[in-house]
């Protein structure tokens, strides 16, 4: 069953249209990547699954509700929805333990101590045990990227959106990330993922969708895009024979 489906989305910046009427069906319990070149509006299009972004047409319903039509509905299924921004976004003036408590302290009411023991826990889940009285400046790019993803998780999420969580990692760091997002699969947690890195979106998901003048030209898995027929397509994921 699809967790999410998106139908005719649309999105304009005054003259500049961005999304011209995107499909899609996320199914519950996938990992979901999206593709496109620089500037296609993939961060539009997932700004917008979370309302950070108000589409000008569509809908978005999630587990069958548009969560356009009704604002208090929105809300609620708002909450289950967990956004990792691309540069991380920890507060830089809050130690790790504190980054992870502070929306389930304010925004869920729990005390303190049920507070720290989730986070506690998050933190083991991401071996960031260790670090849980530093602060943001004192982490390395890949354990901000740990904070980022426990301090979205420990809010419970059922789905998790995750904007090029590799664009500030190195190589290395950025196969570590793609094995913590496989690891979620366990936790039953829907991922979609934007990323450029063809080679990453291989390691997480069969199935990525290639955006590009607003709509999703194809979708597949990374090999069969790269031999998909489609010239524009086949050359972003590398095949040049179409010069
Ligand atoms: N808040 C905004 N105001 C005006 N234009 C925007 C805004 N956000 C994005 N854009 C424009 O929308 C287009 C898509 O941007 P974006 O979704 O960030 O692309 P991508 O993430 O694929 O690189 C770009 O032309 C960008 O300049
Ligand atoms: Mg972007």
């Amino acid at each position: 069953m699809a967790i999410l489906t998106v139908k005719n989305l649309s999105k304009r910046y005054g003259e500049n249209v961005v999304l011209s009427g995107i499909n899609l069906e996320i199914e519950t319990g996938c990992t979901q990547v999206i593709m496109g070149p620089s500037g296609c509006g993939k961060t539009t299009l997932i700004r917008c699954l979370n309302l950070l972004e108000l589409p000008d047409a569509g809908e978005i319903c999630f587990q069958g509700e548009n969560l356009l039509k009704d604002q208090r509905s929105a809300q609620r299924l708002r909450n289950k929805i967990g956004f990792v921004f691309q540069s991380f976004a920890l507060y830089r003036h809050l130690s790790v333990l504190d980054n992870l408590t502070l929306a389930l302290r304010k925004l869920q009411g729990k005390s303190r101590a049920q507070a720290n023991a989730m986070a506690r826990e998050e933190l083991a889940y991401f071996d960031m045990s260790a670090h849980e009285q530093k602060f943001p400046a004192q982490l390395s790019g890949g354990q901000k990227q740990r904070v980022a993803l426990a301090r979205s998780l420990v809010m419970k999420p059922e789905i998790i959106i995750l904007d090029e969580p590799t664009s500030a990692l190195d190589p290395l760091m950025s196969q570590e990330v793609a094995q913590l997002i496989n690891r979620l699969s366990h936790r039953k947690v829907t991922t979609v993922c934007v990323t450029h890195d063809i080679a990453f979106a291989g390691q997480i998901s069969q199935n990525v969708i290639f955006m590009s003048g607003g709509v999703i030209q194809a979708q597949g898995a990374v090999e069969y895009l790269a031999k998909c027929g489609l010239p524009q397509v086949e050359k972003f994921f590398g095949n040049t024979s179409h010069g």
